[in-house]
């Protein structure tokens, strides 16, 4: 009987483990399994933390028709979602994707865009090719004054290795160097939007995987021992470390602007679609948050009062999460911001000008 038990507990926690892998195949090296290991720990803990902390997992809307938001991504996801609230306020929205008709359609799909009073705006980005970038924040900056809002929501997981038109790794230049660029271009309307007591803000979505993140400055693309995981928990990290630097520069200019970080939760989106969770939709369907749950936290970081002057914070579940402990550390978050600006040519953040 105990050897019965023993052996059926043996194959649910193979099956566990064989259907929540971030690949489809199985782990080849050591440290790939190490990799797998603490993806699967930290998913249970995000799981249970998000199953704890679901009342307090919520965001008041409330109506600012005057105020500007722009987002990367959108079209689907937590992005259409967090769309669908800024809309709900009211708001005008920039949405920044790769297919703009499409991204309307969606977005006309689940939003009645002939009854808000928000504006909608979908324009070309790829957040991944700085061209793009560059394109996208100049057809903005051109037109708009002042941005209250910035969401740096875009991204990929897991995905096979590739390297971008300016030779990045993509998870690399998807997920932060993109975004590390867009921030920098809108920054002076983002400066100009904020005033006393009312904040422009800055909202990097990034993840709990953060905390198993490593920045390999000697192989930032991974070419030497690439492994799709490990890419992304990079990326998330770079994504907090840049977070936590921004807004030291912020307060010693005495900006009115706020940059805070998220975790949303874990969501059933069709990120996953490079991992082994494909096989059991439903196991997803019922443990996940739904992208509406997802945008809560993103959503509460932009708007919400009560954590207004509160930059540089790290939000999970709509209160402060842990977070890796390089992001601790002022002068690793100075190192990367450092390494970015330079592998980008950025000779003074945050002033909008770029030349590639
Ligand atoms: N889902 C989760 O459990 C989870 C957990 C932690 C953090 N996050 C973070 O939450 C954010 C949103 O993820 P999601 O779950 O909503 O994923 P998703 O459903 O796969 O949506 C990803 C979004 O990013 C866009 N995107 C990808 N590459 C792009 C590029 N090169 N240029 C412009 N847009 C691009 C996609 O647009 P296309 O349609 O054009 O591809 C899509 O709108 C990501 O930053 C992700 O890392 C998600």
């Amino acid at each position: 009987m105990i050897l019965f038990l023993g052996l059926l507990l043996f194959g649910l926690m193979l099956c566990g483990f064989i259907f929540s892998k971030t690949t489809k195949e199985m782990p080849k090296s050591w440290f790939e399994w190490k990799t797998e290991f603490r993806y699967q720990y930290l998913g249970i803990i995000g799981l249970v933390h998000d199953a704890k902390y679901a009342s307090r997992d919520r965001v008041a809307l409330y109506k600012q028709p005057d105020r500007i938001a722009v987002i990367t991504g959108g079209n689907r996801g937590i992005g259409l979602r967090i769309v669908e609230k800024l809309l709900a306020c009211d708001m005008t929205v920039i949405m920044g994707v790769r297919d703009p008709s499409s991204a309307e359609t969606a977005v006309g799909k689940i939003v009645d865009l002939s009854q808000t009073k928000g504006k909608l705006i979908c324009k070309q980005l790829d957040v991944g090719d700085m061209k793009s970038v560059r394109a996208f924040a100049q057809s903005i900056t051109e037109k708009y004054a002042k941005i209250d809002l910035l969401l740096n929501n875009a991204g990929i997981m897991f995905a096979p290795f590739k390297q971008t038109a300016d030779g990045f790794e993509s998870h690399f230049a998807i997920n932060y160097l993109g975004h590390f660029l867009l921030t920098h271009l809108l920054l002076p309307q983002l400066r100009a939007a904020g005033k006393p007591g009312k904040n422009a803000r800055i909202v990097n979505v990034s993840s709990c995987v953060n905390l198993i993140g490593r920045i390999n400055y000697k192989d930032i693309n991974g070419l030497k021992n690439y492994y799709p995981g490990t890419a992304y928990s990079q990326s998330k990290l770079a994504q907090i470390l840049g977070t936590r630097h921004l807004q030291s520069l912020l307060d010693a200019e005495k900006a009115h602007v706020q940059v805070n970080v998220v975790h949303p939760g874990i969501v059933d989106t069709d990120l996953f679609e490079h991992s082994a969770t494909t096989s059991i939709p439903i196991f997803k369907k019922f443990f996940f948050k739904t992208p509406e749950r997802g945008s809560r936290t993103v959503v509460f970081a932009a708007i919400d009062p009560s954590i207004e002057g509160q930059g540089g914070t790290y939000l999970s579940n709509g209160g402060r999460g842990p977070f890796h402990p390089d992001a601790k550390k002022p002068a690793k978050c100075e190192q990367l911001f450092q390494f970015s600006c330079d592998l980008l040519k950025i000779k003074q953040y945050g002033n909008g000008e770029y030349a590639l």
